[in-house]
Formats: C-alpha cells, structure tokens, sequence
C-alpha cells in the first residue's frame, strides 16, 4: 500500500516525508491556489522535496487544451503525473496521454461506471473521492470496494486506484483493510492518526513512574 500526501504545501509535504507517508503528492487547483507562488514554481518544488510521483491537474476542460496544458506539466518534473477530471474531452485526452507515454490520474471519480471508462481509456491511475459521496449520504467505501472488484476480476483494466477526498483515520483502516493500491491522505488525518489518548495516559504514567531512577 502506499501512501500519498494529499496537499501542495510544502512544509506538510517535508513533514510527512520524513515519516516515510509521502510515497507520492497529489494536489489540485484547490490545494494549489491556497499557497503563495505561481503554479508551475510550486509544483516544482514539490517535486525536487520527493521522487514519488506528483499529481498535477490540468485546469483547462476541452480536449486539445488538455492534451496541450498536460504536455507542459509533463515537463516540469520526470516524476509529474497529470491528473484530468473525469469527462468526455477528458478521456479522449486520456487515450492520447498513453498513446505518448504520459501517465495520467482520471479525478473526480464518482461511480463504477465513471472508473471503468477511465480505465479503458488507459487512465495510469483512478481517483475516486469518497469523503464527497459521504457528504450526500452516499457510501464513497463501498465504491472504493466495487471498483477495487472490478480491477481484480478484470486483469486487462491496468490501473491503480488512489482513494481521495479521505476525511477520518476509519477511511484509512477501512481501505487499508479492504487492499486499495493507494490513499491519498490530508496532513490532518495523518496527524489524526498518530495520536491516542490511552498512549498518552501510558506515556505519562511511565514518566512519573520513571522519576524514581532519574
Ligand atoms: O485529492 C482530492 C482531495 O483533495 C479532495 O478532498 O476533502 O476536498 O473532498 P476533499
């Protein structure tokens, strides 16, 4: 499994590579647009803080644009992965990405029916996001386990799924737990996870306990 640092802020980025939970960075027009400097800057210099891959989103939404825009970002960094929202122009950029050897990452990702396309088209990743779903009482887990059903009854579909829009620490343990190749996680989740109360109780016992050899 591995584990992806969803934001583009660098300090965040730097963080979760020293604990080895930044096997690669995805960010999108959001993320980028809450840090300082121009978009192309930024993305490289996340890409110089890790060598996994660095999902780049292409903001233009007409086929010829994409394809001219992801050429671009492919040129930033070797390891830029460009991620395109998942529409019609979308995929047809997709299936010209892989004809030249560009990967790429099919985002907003809602339904079976939305990953199996992308996956035929050729998508190198598929990013469901299943915090939104939650959000409309929808179960973004159990899209995340149809899909992952999919990709394993159909050896020929050959994409990865990175889970996205990851909100609490259960997310993570329930899709670890179900196999996803990739969890895409919010610094916050990662701090989240960290942290429990009765180690903290057992930390500060063993301290106090400790007092008598120091
Ligand atoms: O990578 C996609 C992720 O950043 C979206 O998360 O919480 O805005 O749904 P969220």
């Amino acid at each position: 499994m591995d584990i992806y640092v969803d934001t583009a802020n660098l300090a965040e980025i730097e963080q979760a590579n020293r604990l080895g939970l930044a096997d690669g960075v995805t960010t999108n027009p959001t993320l980028i647009a809450k840090e300082n400097g121009e978009f192309k800057e930024i993305l490289k210099g996340i890409c110089q803080e890790i060598t996994g891959p660095v999902h780049a989103e292409v903001l233009s939404l007409d086929y010829e644009n994409m394809v001219k825009e992801s050429k671009e970002l492919a040129k930033v960094a070797d390891n830029i992965v460009i991620k395109i929202p998942m529409i019609h122009d979308g995929l047809k950029a997709v299936k010209a990405l892989k004809s030249e050897g560009i990967p790429t990452n099919v985002t907003l990702i809602f339904s079976a029916g939305q990953a199996i396309l992308a996956a035929k088209a050729g998508a190198t990743y598929l990013c469901p996001f299943l915090g939104r779903l939650d959000d409309i009482s929808s179960n973004g887990l159990e899209l995340l386990s149809t899909i992952r059903t999919i990709l394993i009854n159909n050896p020929d579909l050959d994409a990865k799924i990175i889970a996205a829009s990851i909100r609490t620490p259960i997310h993570v343990v329930e899709l670890a737990s179900m196999g996803v190749d990739i969890l895409t996680i919010p610094s916050k989740v990662l701090k989240q996870l960290e942290n429990h109360p009765l180690t903290d109780i057992g930390i500060e016992q063993f301290t106090k306990d400790a007092e008598k050899f120091m």
